[in-house]
């Protein structure tokens, strides 16, 4: 830390904080009598407290976002630049890092080709649940306007992201909720068991069966939109079986439903692909992305579809609601873009997608010795730098442990300098998976680190 802050300027920044901010994701009850904590600098992979204590950050700021680490100079240049040159103006007009960027990403998407951008993850998965709702009304007299979600998948924190979200808890107090989205079972093959009639082969193919069932019993018809995450975040990182995709596809084209992927946490990095979905060959209708776009140096979402999506709305000129009648203010903020294009040039320069799968494998067979050392581990998934270890009381029966002992882990590994993240309040009964997602740049240094700590963790949370 360089030490901008003294001791009284930090105690009135808590006090200030303390009185008046509104946490996320925060009982505010203990604040009455402990310090919230406030961030005060990042660098690399490490972020440093109001104390000047220092934590390896394995979780990139939190929530998946600060893909490329902190303090990159080079991003802030790049969005300093492009203020003073124009900070916004509506996106019904272009802007110079608003095209450049679009560009260099539909070149990593093939078969893509419209960026529509916004400000958050929630506000691009709106988007297209609107597209969907307007070409329903366009092509299908209104009638195939259902889109499923699938359980334990999340898409934001609006009333009809949450209506679209397989998180009950997460939703819990908020409805009621919009009509028209309709749940399909997850493809968690750790827990299949609980599932009637999965099968111990093919359980892949089978998962995504079970949405061709609902898809039927719904009425393809009704039914005009999938949206799933390529690898679900925060309902347990659950990478999907084999098979599960490609049958996916089929299914969506049989039935002429839009294949939604929410690449909100994978994309642009996150797995070792640009996007999660590219791991699998598929090609889909329509992304979502924001955490790692820009890693968080200026908000940024973006909503991209194929020509033949963009096509729908642009089909007859002279009929006055013939387009997505559809804005959002922020998406004209031109530091996104600007933040976007370098973060995406860093990923290119350093290697870090080559990097993520070398890190991702390693810290991989890291999670697994203590799945070897510790009966608690009952699953390990990952897919490059995006981990979890599901923990549970028994392997034999996978009962899961308690939220409450996961959050003791994740407690201790806080107190050793370690920031990991857990499942939490989002399915009820199963928020019992540890979470990494350490910035691409992580090395095997760091990834020991980070093992060193949930090590000792597991060692004295289940002594
Ligand atoms: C898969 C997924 N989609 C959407 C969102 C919502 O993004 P935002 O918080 O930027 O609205 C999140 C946030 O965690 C997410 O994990």
């Amino acid at each position: 830390m360089d030490g901008t802050f003294n001791e009284n300027d930090i105690s009135r920044i808590v006090e200030a904080d303390r009185a008046h901010v509104w946490h996320h994701l925060s009982q505010h009850k203990p604040y009455e009598t402990t310090d919230p904590r406030i961030i005060v600098e990042g660098k690399g992979m490490r972020v440093w407290d109001q104390k000047g204590k220092e934590h390896l950050d394995a979780v990139s700021g939190g929530v998946w976002t600060v893909n490329v680490g902190y303090g990159r100079e080079s991003i802030a240049n790049a969005v300093r630049d492009q203020l003073v040159k124009l900070n916004y103006f509506a996106g019904s007009a272009g802007s110079i890092p608003g095209a450049m960027f679009s560009e260099m990403l539909i070149d990593k998407m093939p078969g893509m080709s419209r960026v529509y951008y916004c400000n958050s993850g929630s506000e691009a998965n709106e988007k297209g649940f609107k597209m969907v709702r307007q070409i329903a009304v366009k092509r299908f007299g209104g009638k195939k306007h259902k889109i499923l979600f699938r359980d334990r998948d999340y898409h934001g924190t609006t009333i009809t992201c949450l209506s679209a979200t397989g998180q009950d808890e997460r939703a819990a107090q908020y409805g009621p909720f919009t009509p028209g989205f309709v749940r399909v079972p997850h493809c968690l093959e750790y827990r299949s068991f609980e599932q009637d009639g999965a099968p111990i082969e093919g359980y892949g193919v089978w998962a995504a069966n079970q949405i061709e069932k609902v898809i039927l019993e719904e009425g393809p018809e009704t039914v005009g939109g999938l949206c799933l995450e390529p690898v679900t975040a925060g309902g347990g990182v659950i990478t999907p079986p084999d098979g599960y995709w490609e049958r996916i596809r089929e299914i969506c084209d049989q039935y002429d439903i839009l294949l939604h992927i929410d690449e909100v946490v994978c994309g642009v990095g996150r797995t070792g692909t640009w996007f999660g979905y590219q791991h699998y060959g598929i090609k889909p209708d329509m992304v979502t992305m924001a955490k790692g776009v820009a890693s968080g140096y200026a908000a940024i979402a973006c909503l991209v579809t194929t020509e033949a999506v963009f096509d729908m709305f642009k089909d007859d000129a002279t009929d006055p609601m013939n387009y997505f009648r559809d804005i959002s203010t922020f998406g004209g903020c031109t530091a996104g873009p600007a933040a976007a294009i370098e973060n995406m040039n860093i990923i290119e320069r350093e290697g870090l997608l080559q990097n993520t799968l070398d890190m991702g494998a390693y810290m991989t067979d890291r999670l697994l010795e203590l799945k070897d050392k510790f009966s608690v581990i009952g699953d390990v998934r990952s897919k490059g730098l995006f981990l979890g270890a599901e923990l549970v009381t028994d392997r034999a029966t996978k009962e899961p442990v308690t939220e409450k002992l996961v959050q003791s882990v994740v407690g201790d590994c806080m107190q050793q300098g370690v920031i990991i993240g857990a499942t939490n309040r989002s399915l009820p009964g199963k928020n019992n998976t540890l979470c990494f997602s350490p910035a691409l740049i992580a090395k095997k240094d760091d990834i020991n680190q980070i093992i060193d700590a949930v090590d000792g963790a597991l060692g004295r949370v289940f002594a």
